[in-house]
């Protein structure tokens, strides 16, 4: 009898508990319709944009821009299609204009903005956050948390540290991992992205050319918001010459920017973590040698990284050691793939300011003239730290 029931039971509670895995799994926020993706800003520069988005069906598309004190500008494409892009040029400089997509000759996306770039100005606003392309809900929530400060404190833009894509093939699911979770910032932000390990697994190359145009040579570039000069990196190939070569001129030529940050997925500093019980190591040593003292040098003052997935924070470092002067470098790689914990201290004794593993998160950089302030967030929207670089005006 007992058996008899048990069988019965499990007949009931085995496709209920499918059923929940997968409402769990796929009843994730869905693309509003006639779009498969979204439409996303990329290329932003001073005086332009680049704005795109596919249809489910082949649709006519059509983009009107709008800004303060200027005429709209309308661009189309009367050319049946699933993919739609528009290069616009011309634009004024640190301006916010307002755009209209238009399918099939009637409005869908309406009252959408972006700002262009600044040439001066030192104020800027943007996230950063890496290990992020599992497509599954904590990334989703970091989603959430990052639009909530667009809709109250906008971000100029984002900084993607790395790990874009977690799929072991040869090709990134572009949509479950990015820009699906993405589709309500990345209409309104652009993000740019470095490559993280996981970008060039299985074939992938230079995957995250499949979710944005790049500058520079793809793999490393950098790029100007007023005075603020980001380099970004590509530590899968770490022992490049001339990627050194290339990040020595590139520091050398903007001595004089007001603030310096470098971008790369791996940490040069690094406490030890835990990923699925088995200790890593933390700390890239080889890159910490051959890029830190040129970092150094050329008076970077922060330094970006993700990889290990965990937050961490350490103090100003300059020869390997605290120092006034020093640069700070933040892992922020709590993006949404499976979070590890942080370990004891080996390598980096005394190195380490914060640190903290086992909580999904995302960082915001608010920068001033004076001041370079960052804080990290949690997939609740907690802030559990905070910290900022002070530097006289010049
Ligand atoms: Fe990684």
């Amino acid at each position: 009898m007992l058996e008899e029931t048990w069988i019965v039971a499990s007949f009931c509670l085995v496709p209920l508990a499918i059923s929940v895995a997968l409402w769990y799994r796929y009843a994730l926020p869905r693309i509003p319709k006639p779009f498969l993706r979204f439409p996303y800003l990329e290329e932003l520069a001073p005086t332009g944009v680049t704005i795109s988005w596919i249809t489910r069906k082949a649709t006519t598309g059509a983009l009107r821009i709008s800004s303060v004190g200027a005429d709209d500008l309308y661009f189309e494409s009367r050319r049946l299609g699933r993919h739609h892009s528009f290069r616009i040029d011309g634009l004024h400089p640190d301006t916010v204009h307002s755009y209209q997509v238009i399918i099939n000759a009637k409005s869908t996306v309406d009252n959408l903005h972006f700002k262009t770039i600044p040439l001066q100005e030192t104020e800027c606003h943007f996230f950063a956050l890496a290990d992020s392309g599992s497509g599954k809900r904590p990334q989703y929530r970091i989603a959430a948390r990052i639009e909530e400060w667009l809709n109250h404190d906008p971000f100029e833009f984002g900084l993607h540290l790395g790990d874009i894509s977690y799929s072991r093939t040869s090709t990134p699911d572009e949509d479950r991992e990015y820009f699906r979770p993405y589709h309500r910032i990345l209409c309104r932000v652009p993000i740019w992205l470095a490559l993280g390990n996981h970008d060039v697994d299985y074939g992938k190359t230079v995957n995250h050319l499949a979710f944005h145009r790049m500058p520079g040579n793809k793999r490393w570039y950098s790029l100007d918001y007023g005075r603020i000069h980001v380099t970004v990196l590509d530590s899968t190939r770490w022992n490049s010459t001339s990627q050194r070569e290339w990040l020595e001129r590139d520091l050398r030529n903007h001595q004089d920017v007001q603030w310096k940050i470098v971008v790369l997925h791996h940490p040069p500093y690094c406490r030890p973590y835990i990923r699925e019980g088995v200790l890593q190591p933390g700390s890239h040593i080889e890159i910490r040698n051959l890029w830190c003292p040129l970092f150094e040098q050329y008076g970077v003052d922060l330094v970006l990284s993700g990889h290990s997935h965990t937050y961490q924070r350490t103090r100003r470092i300059r020869d390997y050691c605290p120092g006034g002067k020093g640069i700070v470098y933040v892992i922020a790689g709590g993006g949404g793939e499976r979070i590890d914990t942080v370990a004891e201290e080996i390598d980096t004794p005394g190195l380490m300011e914060a640190w903290l593993g086992g909580r999904y998160h995302f960082v915001r950089l608010k920068i001033t003239n004076e001041q370079l302030a960052i804080m990290a967030v949690d997939d609740r929207g907690r802030v559990f730290d905070e910290f900022s670089l002070d530097r006289p005006s010049t």
